[in-house]
């Protein structure tokens, strides 16, 4: 296919680990294949131009108070209402004087990505007659659901009753009325308004990317295909292209590479290792029941515990004196690891995770089953996929993290036929997510169709 090298695209990431870690990836892919990248992001979370020498770096101001970026920790719907009102018009500041400097060029701006999180983008760039593609960083099974939440208000599951929690959504099987990705917010009311208005600005997008492919998530894809409209592109798994920069480029905190000397000195598919991502907080009571669990597994673990994780302490203080001594060796606690790393290390045999979509991807496309433990929003359903439509995984009951069911569920995923048979599907999986990328395969064949529509944006 005849590419014109240097058409250039603007792209604006959500400033959230597990939202920038994509759109960096996706650079990398589009920059391969002959794009010229220029990212627009806010001060907050502010990229480093340094990590990224082959892209251009434009941040502008974007006026969060201090409050309100501590919302990003414990209120992320807030915080997200904020970024979508907080932003619009330094963002439009800033992409008005990109393009004004850019009509002076031989090669203006084709397109802007945007994050579909970042809905108020859309009617921006269209003010200013730029095109826009939309970025999902999340699965398109969890997107369905969240398209369908007026519907669910209106059928009565939502807002969610604790009387209800077990009852089947007809129309959504196998969701449970537990399962409907909500988020931690008081008023929800006002999440349904944010996804009505994310599902607006998608349907006026010239299309969307999906760090997904089709031989995971087909129905799915095609039910969005239907409602929204507009091209979809499913081009996903993106961590496995090959990128120009390293992964830990993108990573806020400081990735602990003691993860893989450790990792090193175990015996191959023996450790659990455990992570529940940039964002989820959890109580003292539930990480005492998680720390003796994997304590009486008799397993190793690798466990990822980040500053300020645990409800009302720094880091590991509310561990018993000794705790970790005590373990003999047999248990590693890092801040923060190169979690793609270790995920491929030969040693890893299971991953205890919260289910964000980077997590449910990365551990599927190293064939690594899983213990679900989802906390909010799409990581529900993506771990009822993991565990009820793909197999590759069990589900830890919500509410009832108690050490002796935590230590059962082990042993049920690292020793027993259940765990074998779970073992088997994911590497069958994991053989789908890289044949998909390969040529003729089904994500290569889609990025294909990207870069030809982005051309055609022009
Ligand atoms: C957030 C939302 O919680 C989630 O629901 C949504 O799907 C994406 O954004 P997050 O908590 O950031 O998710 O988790 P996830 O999507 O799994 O992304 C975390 C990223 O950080 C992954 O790419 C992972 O590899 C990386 N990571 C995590 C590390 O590099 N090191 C770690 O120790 C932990």
């Amino acid at each position: 296919m005849e590419q014109k090298k240097g058409q250039r695209l603007v792209l604006f990431p959500l400033p959230l680990q597990g939202h920038m870690n994509p759109m960096l990836e996706l650079a990398n892919i589009l920059h391969s294949r002959g794009f010229s990248i220029t990212f627009i992001h806010t001060t907050f979370n502010s990229l480093n131009p340094s990590n990224y020498p082959h892209f251009t770096f434009h941040s502008f101001p974007d006026g969060l108070s201090p409050t309100e970026v501590s919302t990003s920790k414990n209120d992320i719907l807030s915080f997200l209402l904020h970024l979508n009102t907080k932003c619009v018009q330094p963002f439009k500041d800033c992409l008005a004087t990109l393009l004004s400097q850019a009509a002076l060029d031989v090669k203006p701006y084709t397109c802007l990505i945007y994050d579909g999180l970042l809905n108020f983008t859309q009617a921006v760039s269209c003010s200013l007659n730029l095109p826009t593609v939309v970025l999902r960083t999340g699965g398109a099974s969890s997107f369905v659901v969240f398209a369908a939440f007026p519907l669910l208000w209106e059928k009565g599951y939502l807002p969610i009753q604790e009387s209800r929690l077990e009852e089947q959504v007809i129309e959504f099987p196998p969701l449970k009325v537990k399962d409907i990705p909500t988020m931690n917010t008081p008023n929800q009311e006002k999440f349904v308004e944010f996804l009505k208005a994310i599902i607006k600005a998608a349907k006026a997008s010239s299309g969307i990317i999906w760090n997904t492919f089709e031989d995971l998530e087909q129905p799915s894809l095609e039910s969005l295909k239907n409602q929204l409209n507009i091209p979809m592109f499913p081009i996903g798994p993106f961590h496995k292209y090959n990128s120009t920069s390293s992964s830990s480029s993108s990573s806020l905190l400081i990735e602990d590479k003691s993860s893989i000397s450790w990792l090193n000195t175990q015996a191959p598919k023996s450790v659990i290792y455990v992570s529940f991502g940039s964002l989820a907080v959890i109580g003292e009571a539930q990480f005492l029941e998680i720390a003796w669990g994997l304590a009486n597994s008799k397993h190793p673990f690798l466990w990822v515990v980040r500053p300020a994780s645990v409800n009302g302490a720094e880091w590991l203080e509310s561990l018993p004196k000794g705790f970790v001594e005590e373990l003999g060796g047999r248990g590693h606690i890092v801040k923060w690891a190169p979690q793609k790393e270790v995920l491929s290390h030969v040693a890893v045999g299971a991953f205890w995770t919260h289910n964000g979509w980077n997590s449910t991807l990365e551990s599927i496309c190293e064939g690594v089953p899983m213990i679900c433990m989802p906390c909010f929003s799409d990581q529900k359903v993506n771990a009822v996929y993991v565990s009820r439509v793909w197999k590759v995984g069990i589900q830890l009951e919500n509410g009832k993290f108690e050490r002796g069911e935590i230590e059962q569920s082990i042993r049920k995923l690292m020793k027993e036929n259940e765990g074998e048979e779970i073992r088997c599907r994911a590497l069958k999986l994991k053989d789908k997510s890289i044949s998909c990328l390969v040529q003729g395969g089904s994500s290569y064949q889609s990025l294909n169709s990207l870069v030809s529509h982005l051309l055609s944006l022009e």
